[in-house]
């Protein structure tokens, strides 16, 4: 198991309200508690944050608010004791509009080599006044912003698919590989065990860069820069450096692609494969409504791409960019068979049922936690944290909010700083009070119930479920394989066979009875439900999961 630490948010060893390495490393002992053989950092690089570190300045150090490069090698080092690993994250398709690349590319004017590292063009009309072509940005308006020329003039236009703030790299020019492969060394010699590739499906774009000609949903690019093939040329590239790299020291460091390849489940054996990355997030499942033949689409379709060549993907439920999984399932419009709502890209706006969200995520965990292939969890799914829904707009930093006029309220919500005590002070222990700075996010005022502390001294709490799952996970041989068998036991609800262990998940608002079959010659090992009311009978109730095994 894996688990994604948003460094902003996870802890702030010295009071300045943002979240750091040295925070982290406070915390190792909790997460090797948690079972996690890695941490995959969210970028900690320096940073204006525009894009909270998916805009970066220096591929090289450590931003100032987060660290040193030697916490950061100390973090390591005490990780590895722990026997867990480091994954870092990647930003290859763009940097910061500070970077000082893009600013030599400004100083240098219209025609410079300096320029070639970016997609600079002139704009169309009579004075160059209209963007190169009509592409929009993921997050909203325009993919192209015109600069003003080192004479004052107003100048050419450059390609940004995110925001203006992170200008796309042009990977044609040797330059860009050349800088990445430095970066991707730098860290392997720092101990780094991997990447986690932002952004995969974008870096490749259309030769001539044509027009789109017709409007692209909020939140998605145009295929004119999606899985484009000279994208590919860049991940063969790393896989080789990767090849090389552990044959010559002896290592074992790994690729891992966020490639959102959800409406066409064929196109992540495209990122996925002997010649490009190790592994890929299976996004399905955080797209997939609370249902069991959605679930079952959404696994059959992942595993039916990867599992031919034996490769397998990395599961996950929550992450930085998503509604956390306890509001989602929550919605009044959870079942419901579209995708709205599934990403806070593209939010839902139907009511929330928390208990009931909480309880389907605890049964979608574990029923998560017993798939083949590797498992993601974002830091505070364990406590069972909600999306915060009521921030203030002007406290919210997600340029997503900005860019979308205020329409899509963005990822802040999922991004709030963990309560690590049941008391208030220094924001229930996330910094040291007391006179420690306000959080960069307000947490809301009772997290004190959803605090470390608090569920720690409850046996029945969603942390404990993780802890027992996570660990069960580990020492279960039937679930090593990469196998996985279907059994039909009634609709609206999912049973596979891993090995001789058998997973039920009931995601209908019924008791169900296991059929006697399968509960021969095995026992309930776990039971997501915290009354625990499933168990001796077969019984598996309403919105829960259990494990059998022999
Ligand atoms: C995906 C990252 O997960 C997200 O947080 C970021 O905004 C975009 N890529 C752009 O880098
Ligand atoms: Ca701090």
């Amino acid at each position: 198991m894996t688990y994604q630490v948003y460094v902003r948010s996870f802890a702030d060893s010295n009071g300045d309200g943002l979240g750091d390495l040295a925070g982290i490393r406070s915390r190792l002992p909790y997460i090797a508690a948690l079972g996690a053989d890695a941490i995959w950092l969210n970028p900690c690089y320096p940073s204006p944050q525009r894009d909270h570190g998916y805009d970066v300045t220096d591929y090289f150090d450590i931003d100032p608010e987060y660290g040193t490069l030697e916490i950061f090698e100390d973090l390591v080092e005490q990780a590895r004791q722990y026997g867990i690993r480091l994954l870092m994250d990647v930003v290859p398709n763009h940097c910061s509009s500070d970077h000082p690349w893009f600013l030599e590319a400004l100083a240098a004017g219209p025609g410079s080599p300096a320029r070639e590292r970016f997609w600079f063009r002139d704009g169309k009309g009579e004075s160059g006044e209209l963007p190169p072509n009509d592409w929009t940005a993921i997050f909203g308006g325009s993919a192209w912003t015109r600069v003003t020329e080192p004479d004052g003039s107003p100048g050419q236009w450059y390609l940004g698919v995110f925001t203006p703030h992170q200008p796309d790299l042009d990977w044609h020019h040797p330059d860009v590989p050349e800088m990445f492969d430095r970066m991707l060394r730098f860290w392997f010699d720092r101990g780094v065990e991997g990447f986690r590739a932002d952004a995969v499906t974008f870096l490749g774009k259309t030769e001539g860069l044509p027009d789109h000609g017709a409007e692209v949903p909020f939140g998605k690019g145009s295929h004119l820069f999606t899985h484009h093939p000279d994208g590919h040329i860049a991940w063969r590239r790393w896989r080789r450096l990767v090849e090389d790299y552990n044959r010559t020291n002896d290592r074992d460091v790994l690729l891992l692609a966020e490639a959102w390849t959800a409406d066409d489940p064929g196109a992540l054996a495209a990122y996925v494969n002997p010649e490009e990355f190790h592994q890929a997030f299976a996004f399905d499942l955080t797209t997939a409504p609370w249902r069991a033949d959605a679930w079952r689409k959404a696994i059959d379709d992942t595993l039916d791409v990867l599992q031919a060549e034996g490769l397998y993907p990395a599961w996950t439920l929550n992450n930085h960019d998503v509604e956390r999984a306890v509001t989602r399932y929550g919605r009044a419009d959870a079942t419901q068979l579209d995708d709205v709502g599934r990403s806070n890209i593209v939010p839902s706006a139907a009511e929330v049922d928390e208990r009931l969200g909480r309880r389907r995520a605890r049964a979608a965990t574990l029923a998560m936690l017993a798939l083949p292939g590797s498992v993601f969890l974002y830091a505070g799914e364990e406590l069972g944290l909600p999306e915060v829904l009521d921030l203030p707009d002007e406290v919210r930093t997600d340029p997503v909010h900005a860019r979308s006029g205020g329409r899509v309220k963005g990822r802040d919500g999922c991004r709030i700083p963990l309560p690590w005590t049941v008391s208030p002070a220094g924001s229930h222990g996330f910094s040291p009070g007391p006179g420690a700075a306000e959080p960069w996010l307000p947490q809301p005022e009772d997290w004190g119930i959803r605090s470390a502390e608090a569920l720690e001294s409850d046996t029945s709490s969603i942390l404990h479920l993780y802890r027992d799952a996570v660990a069960v996970r580990r020492k279960l041989t039937d679930l090593q394989g990469l196998d996985l068998t279907w059994h039909d036991i009634g609709p609206g609800v999912l049973a596979f066979a891993r090995g001789n262990a058998v997973v039920v998940l009931n995601p209908t608002d019924h008791d169900l009875q296991i059929p006697p079959a399968l509960l021969e010659g095995r026992r309930v090992v776990l039971v997501s439900d915290p009354s625990r009311r499933s168990t001796v009978r077969g019984t598996v109730p309403a919105d829960t999961c259990v494990w059998l095994a022999p």
